[in-house]
């Protein structure tokens, strides 16, 4: 099949970025890394990109296809050639471009390392007997475990277009995996840690890193759970904890969000005094309700009864977070029961 498509190039030495555009003739089951290195044989052997496995296990060959991240080795042609559509091609995005679809991965993997991404199992010469786990055990960190640290996630994260520190989607994704593990003994320790400024709570939820993730990990859920763990062992100094704390126990009470108070819930009653000019003016153009008194939905038993049932089935931290099921691989192994 004749396969077009066009490449942003950078060229290091100089500068200069320039879009190019290629035409080349490839076998019909043609990925775009197939496509690449087509052009990097037979038209331009300066061409930049990075590959190994070639079938979506190193992470290596991320890039940009029309602006969204993608693992070259995994978009089939065919397809975008029928359709009769010229992809551009581009280098990922959040990390300073080498040349042409190479990045930088150093921010990356400084904060991989930063999740202190090895086990802590609390001993310190192994002991003699086995550790046996169930599947069961290790379901909790399974979407997790299939990171293959790509970087697309992080390409597309929108907190970290804003802030440069923000910990990102892949690595927090990687503290979950391991404060979700059953051998794991410094949970606390980590969410301490993954608390701080640039932490879980500067996450803005846009699920991007959900919606391109290559591998199903879904690392927005992975923050979700970080969240919920923390809450769960009382690491509630953020403000985007107490907002959390708020939402529940607004629903839970009310069945509704009750807006008013959620500044000085969330803030402080200092805070919420600076910005009483303002509330005055959202509530005379009626965009909140009187505080007093509180605004209670006619079927709150509703709300209260979900969060009794939730309480009852013991789903409280990270096994509360509902999350969809899309990775790419699931083992599912009944019990043996012996997971002592
Ligand atoms: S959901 Fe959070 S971590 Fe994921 S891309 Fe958006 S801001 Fe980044
Ligand atoms: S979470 Fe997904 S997108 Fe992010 S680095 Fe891991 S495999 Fe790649
Ligand atoms: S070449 Fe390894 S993931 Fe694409």
């Amino acid at each position: 099949m004749d396969v077009a498509l066009k490449i942003w190039r950078f060229d290091p030495e100089t500068g200069e970025r320039a879009l190019k555009h290629y035409n080349v003739e490839a076998p019909e089951w043609a990925c775009l890394l197939d496509v690449l290195d087509i052009v990097k044989d037979q038209v331009d052997g300066t061409l930049g990109f990075r590959k190994s496995c070639r079938m979506m296990i190193c992470g290596s060959c991320g890039m940009r296809m029309d602006g969204r991240a993608i693992l070259a080795c995994k978009e089939r042609m065919k397809p975008i050639v029928e359709r009769g559509h010229v992809p551009v091609i581009s280098a990922m995005g959040n990390m300073p471009v080498l040349k042409d679809l190479v990045v930088d991965m150093t921010p990356f993997w400084t904060k991989i390392r930063r999740m202190k991404p090895w086990l802590d199992t609390g001993y310190e010469e192994i002991p003699e007997r086995e550790f046996r786990h169930t599947q069961e055990e290790m379901n909790p960190i399974h979407k997790e475990s299939l990171c293959i640290m790509c970087g697309c996630c992080v390409s597309e994260c929108n907190s970290m277009e804003s802030d440069p520190e923000f910990f990102g989607p892949a690595a927090l994704a990687k503290g979950f995996r391991f404060v979700g593990d059953p051998r794991e003994r410094a949970q606390v320790e980590r969410l301490e840690s993954y608390n701080d400024e640039h932490g879980i709570w500067d996450c803005t939820r846009c699920y991007f890193c959900n919606e391109r993730c290559p591998k199903g990990v879904d690392p927005r859920d992975a923050i979700a759970k970080l969240g919920a763990e923390s809450i769960k062992e009382g690491i509630d100094r953020d403000l985007g904890a107490k907002h959390a704390k708020w939402f529940v126990h607004s629903a839970k009470t009310t069945g509704w969000l009750r807006e008013t108070e959620l500044v000085p819930k969330t803030q402080g009653v200092v805070s919420a005094i600076k910005q009483t000019k303002f509330a005055i003016s959202l509530a005379k153009h009626g965009k909140v309700p009187p505080p007093v008194p509180p605004h209670v939905a006619d079927r709150v038993q509703e709300a209260r009864g979900l969060h009794e049932l939730v309480h009852s089935q013991g789903r409280a931290g990270a096994a509360g977070i509902v999350q969809g099921e899309k990775a790419l691989s699931r083992i599912e192994h009944p019990s043996d029961g012996d997971g002592a």
